[in-house]
This record gives structure tokens, C-alpha cells and sequence, in this order.
């Protein structure tokens, strides 16, 4: 099926053919109306093309308005402003178009999904735990691949771990001399993270440590076997319990390549550079200089020791997604902090003639408003914990609001409502702003959570129950008719899914899906209170019934696209 600017489009094409075949119709385009009271579509089209046609705009929509006035899928069309032309689709129209749902596909086919879109997200660095500022690039960018594949397009997920620092030389000295066995045993992570802040107290104590971590590392990058080995089994463990938490997460990668893997690259890399006269020696570094009207700053890609930085990783990580894929975009997604770094590594991209889109998607960065937590020491809230307390705070709500719950059942539901509710609490924000984080706020039933969401996709799987349990299943076949406002306004809002989620899509914004789903659940809860359903003879209880289940599919449909469970109950 067509999303609803589309058909518009077409039938606006079509009579702009008829009434002015010289008109351009390639600046054609519809969106949603900001006020309900001007119809449920616009388009500026007259106003946009009035130049090329010489005409008036006012009266140039109004030959369009004439044409279009007979279309059966519209019942109003009139003019607003300078030369807005404003749309009411009919009822018919939209009660055909809400049943396409679900049965249908949408077709995107006017995007350019040719070749591979690479998304670099999470990408925490070996050997600490993940805290809570992986979570945003975690969830966004899980968030942003769901969605793109949704759209059709070929995504790779790829997490570009922090596998090759300084910090390693640190931790081989570390673990030489302070490692407690069992409890590395018991939780690695923990305790690699423990003998790195130890290694940091005793070097300030005793310099030559940085000088015996510096030699460490240097042997490791040569590839001495025994630094190796150590640094291999930092990372083996570290995964493990970073896949542990992405697993909880529901997050997934295609791919770990990290920066050690572009290791072998990296010369190669500097020699292109070189070559093309891009990096210079400068007191011994090897630099790339930019032109002063870019207000860049150099970027070192060799140090004078002759190791290699993370510009120089980044550099030939692109050049591998180039080579390996055919790309149609690389995405990366971190904190606003490495504004700079992109920068730099998108315009040394471009010197080098690497014109593929890439795009840094950055945030903001979440606050936590809650005293314990925010309490400790920084940033450093661990994933688990944060998670652990989530499901925690979840269960408390859901013995209260459902006791009858088996408690199987209420574990599941509380694990898919805490994890919601953290997931939600970040991706309904714009991602450029900073978040604070609440708990009350986040796990509320009413307001613009998830728990509200997921609430209101099993309200309607439980009248659905109702419906079968009292011999009235629903019809698959039912004919959907739109007789009141609440349901007019219900439907239309369905309609408008795909395109939400094209816009989340366009502007990395997964936000604009939540938005979308929190106006549906408002929309769909409006109805409910107005229009029973069950009470209704046959024909009305299923169309409304259809019209419940198609919201509850678009609601777990786009929960999904934000990695977010919707549970059958809660
Ligand atoms: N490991 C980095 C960090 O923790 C993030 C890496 C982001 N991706 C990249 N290709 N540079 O800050």
C-alpha cells in the first residue's frame, strides 16, 4: 500500500495534468496539517509553482481546488493563506485504507535503499563495564537500524569496540602484579576495572610505571604472544558480559570490528595520506592540516612514538566499509563530545574523495535526577544495576496494578516494562537535548511513557480476550466503517504510521516515533472511553474491533521499532 502523501500526490499530479500541463509536478508534496479544523492534509504546491508558471497563487490553487473537489477520497478541499491547498480525506477513503493495514505492505520504493547503510553504535571501550553513558548510543542506534531495515533498506550493525588504547599496556602491568584470581574468576570486568584504577594511584606515586605500560603496549602492538594472549582474553571476557547485557537489551550487532582490527590497515591508511598530499610531518607526528576557513583543528594520525590514534583507526574503518560494502551511508552515533572527531575524519574523507554520505548522529547526555544513583561517583552507573532496578521499581507497579498475575508471567512483564521504561525514557527525548532521567516519571501508566504504551497495546489484546471469550471472535474479513469523530480520528492517526516512522528515519530521530505512538495511545484511549465496542451489535463491534487490533499492531509494531517488548497482558 501507499502511504497517504503519496496517493495524494498521485491525485494531485493527475489533476495538475489536467489543468495546467506545463506545471512542474516535481515540487509536489503533502504533509500533515498542524491543525485538525484545516483538514488532515496540506500542500504548497500553487505557491511553489507560481513562479515557474507566472501565476497567481491564490488563483492558481483555486483552479486545482475546482478540479479536485469530485475526487471520491476527499470530501472538503479549500485554500488557506497565500495559497495553501488544504485536504479532508473522506471517511470511505480512510476506512479502505485501515483495513489495507496489516494485510498490505507498504511500498517505499521511492527511497534509494541501493547498497549497504553501516551503523556504528555502542562501542564501548574493553575492559570496563558498560555504564549509563553507553546507553543512549546503544539504544539510539538499535533503535535507528531497526527502523531502517523496517524501511527496506540493507543495514549492518557494527560495534566498533575500543579494543586497542593505551589502556592495555596499563592493565598487563596491572594485571602482573595486582590480580586477585578469584575475583577475576568471579567477575572479570570488575575486577580489570579495580587493578586499572589501582595501576592509575600507583603511577602517580611511581612514574616508571607509565614507562613500563608504554614498553607493555608497544609489545603487544608488535605482537609479542604473551601480551597477546592477555589482551585476547581481556576482550573474550569483557564480550562475554557485554553480550550478556545487549542480550537483555534485545540489542544485536552483525559485526564487532573494533579498532585493533584495522591495526594491519593503518599504515597503508597514513601512506594514502601522504600520497595525497594530505598528511605532513610536523615535530615528528605525522598531521593533517585543514584549510583555516574549515575551523578545524589539525588532526594527528601518527604520533612521534609512531603509534597510531584513534583518527587513524576511524580513517581506515571507513576506508574498510568502503571497500567491503557498497556503502549508501556510514552512521556513527556517540555523545556530542566527538563532534570534533567526526568532523575531521568526514572532511578528510572528502579531501580524499570519499563522497558517500556519513553522518555522526550525537546526543546528549542523560542525567539522572535520582539521589542514590546519581550519587555515586560521576557517570559511572552500571548498565546492569540500572536495568536490575528498572525491572525492580516495574514489578512493585504491576502487584499492584495486576496481583492476579502468574507470577511467571509478572517476572516476563516486569523484565519488558523496565527495560521499556529506561529504553523509552531516553528515545522519546530529542536526542540533542540532555535527559534527566526519573524514575517515577519513567515508569508512570499515564503520560508519555512506555508503561503507558505497552498498557494500552494490552488493553486491546484483552478486549480482543473478551471478544473470543463471549463467542464474538474477530472477524479477520471485518468491513471497517468510520461513523464517529473518535474513530475518524483513531484511523487517520493509523495512517500516518509510515510516515512517522520515515521521518524518524530521515532525521535519525527516533523520537518522532514515540511522539507518534504516544498521540496514537491518547487518540486510541479517547475512542475507547467514547465508542464501546463489545457491547455493540456484529456489524459496528467489528469494525471497531478490527479498528482496536490494527492500533494494537501498530503499537507493538512501532514499540518494536524503538527495541521495546509489548507484552500480551500486564
Ligand atoms: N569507543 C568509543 C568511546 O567509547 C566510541 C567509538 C565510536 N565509534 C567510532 N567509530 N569512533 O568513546
Amino acid at each position: 500500500m501507499k502511504i497517504i502523501e503519496k496517493q495524494l500526490e498521485t491525485i494531485l499530479a493527475g489533476t495538475i495534468r489536467k489543468v495546467r500541463p506545463d506545471a512542474p509536478t516535481g515540487k509536489l508534496f503533502f504533509t500533515k496539517t498542524n491543525d485538525e479544523q484545516f483538514g488532515d492534509q496540506q500542500t504548497n504546491f500553487a505557491m511553489a509553482a507560481s513562479k515557474e508558471l507566472k501565476a497567481n497563487p491564490k488563483q492558481l490553487a483555486g483552479e486545482i481546488v475546482e478540479a479536485l473537489a469530485s475526487d471520491p477520497s476527499l470530501t472538503k478541499v479549500d485554500i488557506a493563506g497565500p495559497g495553501f491547498i488544504n485536504l479532508t480525506l473522506s471517511e470511505r477513503f480512510i476506512a479502505d485504507e485501515v483495513t489495507k493495514i496489516g494485510r498490505e505492505e507498504y511500498d517505499f520504493s521511492f527511497l534509494d535503499r541501493q547498497g549497504t547503510v553501516v551503523i556504528d553504535y555502542s562501542s564501548p571501550n574493553i575492559a570496563k563495564p558498560m555504564h549509563i553513558g553507553h546507553l543512549r548510543s546503544t539504544v539510539l542506534g538499535d533503535s535507528l537500524k531497526r527502523i531502517y531495515r523496517w524501511l527496506g533498506y540493507t543495514v549492518v550493525g557494527d560495534n566498533h569496540l575500543g579494543d586497542w588504547g593505551t589502556q592495555f599496556g596499563k592493565l598487563i602491568v596491572a594485571y602482573r602484579r595486582w590480580l586477585d584470581r578469584d575475583a577475576y574468576q568471579k567477575s572479570a570486568i570488575e575486577e580489570l576495572e579495580r587493578i586499572y584504577v589501582l595501576f592509575g594511584q600507583a603511577a602517580e606515586a611511581d612514574p616508571s610505571l607509565e614507562e613500563e605500560a608504554r614498553a607493555e603496549l608497544k609489545k603487544l602492538q608488535e605482537g609479542d604472544p604473551e601480551n597477546r594472549r592477555l589482551w585476547q582474553e581481556f576482550i573474550t571476557l569483557s564480550l562475554a558480559e557485554y553480550n550478556r547485557i545487549y542480550d537483555r537489551m534485545g540489542v544485536k550487532f552483525d559485526t564487532y570490528h573494533g579498532e585493533s582490527f584495522f591495526h594491519d590497515r593503518m599504515p597503508a591508511m597514513l601512506e594514502l595520506l601522504i600520497e595525497k598530499g594530505l598528511a605532513k610531518e610536523s615535530e615528528g607526528a605525522l598531521v593533517v592540516f585543514f584549510d583555516e576557513s574549515e575551523k578545524l583543528h589539525p588532526c594527528i594520525v601518527r604520533k612521534q612514538d609512531g603509534a597510531f590514534l584513534y583518527a587513524t583507526s576511524d580513517l581506515a574503518c571507513l576506508q574498510f566499509k568502503r571497500e567491503t560494502y557498497t556503502l549508501n551511508r556510514a552512521v556513527y552515533v556517540t555523545d556530542e563530545r566527538q563532534q570534533p572527531h567526526f568532523k575531521q575524519i568526514f572532511r578528510i574523507a572528502r579531501m580524499l574523495g570519499w563522497n558517500e554520505q556519513l553522518d555522526h548522529v550525537w546526543f546528549g547526555i542523560m542525567r539522572f535526577g535520582d539521589e542514590k544513583f546519581s550519587s555515586r561517583a560521576g557517570n559511572v552507573i552500571k548498565l546492569d544495576e540500572l536495568f536490575t532496578e528498572a525491572v525492580r521499581r516495574a514489578r512493585l507497579v504491576i502487584e499492584e496494578k495486576n496481583p492476579e498475575l502468574p507470577a511467571e508471567e509478572k517476572a516476563a512483564v516486569a523484565e519488558m516494562v523496565g527495560l521499556g521504561a529506561v529504553k523509552y525514557a531516553d528515545l522519546s527525548q530529542n536526542r540533542i537535548s540532555a535527559v534527566s532521567f526519573e524514575w517515577d516519571k519513567a515508569l508512570s501508566f499515564d503520560g508519555n511513557t512506555a508503561p503507558y504504551l505497552q498498557y494500552t497495546h494490552a488493553r486491546i489484546r484483552s478486549i480482543a480476550r473478551k471478544a473470543e471469550e463471549t463467542g464474538r471472535p474477530a472477524d479477520p474479513d471485518a468491513q471497517i466503517t468510520i461513523t464517529t469523530p473518535a474513530e475518524r480520528r483513531l484511523a487517520v492517526q493509523l495512517l500516518g504510521f509510515p510516515t512517522a516512522v520515515l521521518k524518524a528515519a530521515e532525521g535519525y530521530k527516533p523520537n518522532l516515533i514515540a511522539e507518534y505512538l504516544f498521540e496514537l495511545g491518547q487518540r486510541f484511549n479517547t475512542f475507547y472511553n467514547s465508542n464501546p465496542v463489545l457491547k455493540e451489535g456484529d456489524a459496528v463491534m467489528q469494525s471497531r474491533l478490527a479498528l482496536c487490533l490494527r492500533t494494537a499492531d501498530v503499537m507493538k509494531e512501532g514499540l518494536n521499532l524503538l527495541g521495546i517488548a509489548a507484552p500480551e497482558r500486564m
